[in-house]
């Protein structure tokens, strides 16, 4: 490990808005914030709001200088990353900022029935191999379900024309209409049809973001809300593989479709 990984592992572990809970030593089991983040953290019964796979956690930090009146959580698995956003939003001293390092397979056991109103995912890795891992599967979807409320906000940012393909996919197969759907954020077609607050949340740019846009790739954008009821279902459809990645880290692969 890098020295710079160390220095940043070292002083995260003294931030007081920084969660590391050693799960292998059953934390998570215990973990003190479970139903009670905003009694005993936030000091007040504001909406939480969580950024899934937030990186360095610009959007948990641009949206907490926008609404002091809402939490936000950046989750992630990476330190490293997450240490950017989380000495940034110490140093503004920012009050309604945390960030949660674990794997979002083991979101249940940090958040409490209807704790969490809104979810941003920002840039998630397409996982166009393993629908079990894909963020807005309908197998997270159903994790989200047991802490989100009921009609909770879900807005998704990518650069992956095949995650949105399948999210999309997925919320026609499950009749759920989005609030908010743009294969091109930053047209001025768009500009011109979004309000002016949600164009001012989506200007907020990412790491992996700012990447994509070099490459000249367009961001799109779905927000819905998710019902607590109903099963959900896959979508059942080939989805064209986005050509500027690599399917399998290991060998190029001749797929070109994928469900
Ligand atoms: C492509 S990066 C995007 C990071 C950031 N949101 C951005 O836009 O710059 C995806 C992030 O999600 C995190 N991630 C992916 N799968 C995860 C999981 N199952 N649990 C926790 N973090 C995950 C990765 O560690 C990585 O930081």
């Amino acid at each position: 490990m890098s020295k710079n990984k160390l220095a940043k592992f070292a002083e995260m572990a003294t931030f007081p808005h920084v969660f590391q809970p050693d799960e292998l030593r059953g934390e998570a089991e215990l973990f003190p914030m479970k139903g009670r983040w905003g009694e005993r953290f936030f000091k007040n019964t504001h909406p939480i709001v969580l950024e899934l796979g937030c990186g360095r956690g610009e959007y948990t930090v641009g949206l907490a200088r926008r609404f002091p009146n809402k939490n936000f959580i950046g989750i992630d698995i990476k330190g490293a990353r997450m240490w950017t956003g989380a000495r940034q939003s110490l140093q503004e001293e920012l009050s309604n900022v945390a960030f949660l390092r674990t794997r979002i397979e083991f979101i249940e056991r940090y958040f409490a029935p209807d704790e969490v109103s809104e979810l941003w995912l920002t840039f998630s890795d397409p996982q166009m191999k393993m629908p079990t891992k894909r963020l807005t599967s309908s197998y997270f979807l159903q994790r989200y379900r047991s802490f989100l409320i009921d009609g909770g906000l879900v807005q998704v940012k990518t650069d992956s024309r095949f995650l949105f393909t399948y999210t999309d996919l997925l919320l026609k197969e499950n009749a759920i209409t989005p609030i908010c759907r743009t294969e091109d954020l930053y047209s001025t077609e768009t500009s011109a049809t979004l309000p002016a607050e949600v164009l001012d949340l989506l200007q907020i740019k990412t790491y992996y973001e700012e990447q994509w846009l070099s490459r000249g790739i367009p961001i799109k954008f779905l927000s819905f809300q998710l019902p607590r009821e109903g099963q959900l279902r896959e979508p059942d459809a080939e989805i064209e593989l986005d050509d500027y990645r690599s399917y399998a880290r290991s060998k190029r692969s001749s797929l070109t479709v994928s469900k």
